[in-house]
C-alpha cells in the first residue's frame, strides 16, 4: 500500500475546510497536536496513519472514499511525480489529494488500481494473512508450457530478497496468453518469474483484486466507485 503524504495546512483545509490564515493561528496558539506533540510548522508532512488533533479532539473522519480506475500502460502508480503522469493525475474526484493507492502496477502494466482515503480498509485489504487475489492477463513472447504451469505453483526463490513465491496459479488461455493468480505482490513478480524461463512479459493486465473486478465498459484513465457489494466483500463491513 502506499502513503500519500501531504501538508498540514492544506490537510486540515481539506478536511475541516480551515483557511490557511485560521491553521496559522492555531498552530501559533499550540492548539493542534500531531501524533501527542504540540504541531508548529503548517508544512509538516501528514498522512493517513498520522494522528491529528485540534484542542484535543481527534479530526473528525473524512468522508471514505472507495474508487476503481483503468490504469492505462505508461502512467505511475503513485500520487505524485515531477516527470510521470500519476494515477492521481487521471482523477477529477474532489478528496483525489487525500487518496491513496492500495498495490501498486508497475509502470508498463495495464488494469485496475484501486484508490481510498480509508487507510483500515487498504491495510486490510493488504496485509499478507488476508491473501486477497490479484488476477492478470499476462502476454508473453514465447510459447506457455507445462512446467511453467508448475512452476508457479511451486513457488520460486527470488536469492536477492531470500524469499519464495507462495503457490500462484497460472491458467493458459492461448499459446502465448495466460491469467496469473497471485496472493501476494513481490517486485516485478510476474515479469521475474517468466524471466527464470527467459520468456520475456510483452503485456500485463490486472483484471481483478479479491472481490473488486475491473469492468469491461470502464475506460483507461477512467474510474468509478466501488459498489456496497465490492466494499463488503472486500472487508469494509463496518461501513453498513
Ligand atoms: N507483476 C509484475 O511483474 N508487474 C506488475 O505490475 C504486477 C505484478
Amino acid at each position: 500500500m502506499s502513503t500519500s503524504t501531504h501538508r498540514l495546512d492544506r490537510y486540515l483545509n481539506q478536511t475541516l475546510g480551515l483557511p490557511r490564515s485560521a491553521v496559522r493561528v492555531l498552530l501559533a496558539q499550540g492548539r493542534i497536536h500531531v501524533d501527542d506533540r504540540v504541531a508548529s510548522a503548517g508544512n509538516q508532512p501528514v498522512n493517513q496513519f498520522t494522528r491529528i488533533t485540534v484542542d484535543g479532539e481527534a479530526l473528525p473522519c473524512q468522508t471514505p472514499v472507495y474508487l476503481k480506475l483503468h490504469k492505462p500502460a505508461g502512467v505511475l502508480s503513485a500520487t505524485r511525480d515531477p516527470v510521470h503522469r500519476t494515477v492521481i493525475d487521471l482523477l477529477e474526484h474532489p478528496a483525489r489529494d487525500t487518496l491513496h493507492l492500495v498495490g501498486r502496477l508497475d509502470r508498463a502494466s495495464s488494469g485496475l488500481v484501486l484508490l481510498t482515503n480509508d487507510g483500515r480498509w487498504s491495510r486490510a485489504l493488504m496485509s499478507p494473512e488476508a491473501a486477497v487475489e490479484k488476477v492478470y492477463e499476462v502476454r508473453v513472447r514465447d510459447p506457455l508450457t507445462l512446467p511453467m504451469v508448475e512452476a508457479f505453483a511451486a513457488g520460486m526463490h527470488f536469492a536477492y530478497e531470500n524469499i519464495t513465491t507462495l503457490p500462484a496459479r497460472l491458467e493458459i488461455l492461448e499459446d502465448t496468453l495466460a491469467r496469473v493468480t497471485l496472493v501476494e505482490g513481490r517486485y516485478h513478480q510476474i515479469k521475474r518469474m517468466f524471466g527464470r524461463f527467459r520468456n520475456p512479459v510483452l503485456a500485463l493486465h490486472r483484471v481483478r483484486i479479491g472481490a473488486v473486478m475491473l469492468p469491461e465498459d470502464l475506460a483507461e484513465a477512467s474510474s468509478c466507485a466501488l459498489d456496497v457489494q465490492e466494499l463488503r466483500a472486500s472487508g469494509a463491513f463496518w461501513l453498513t
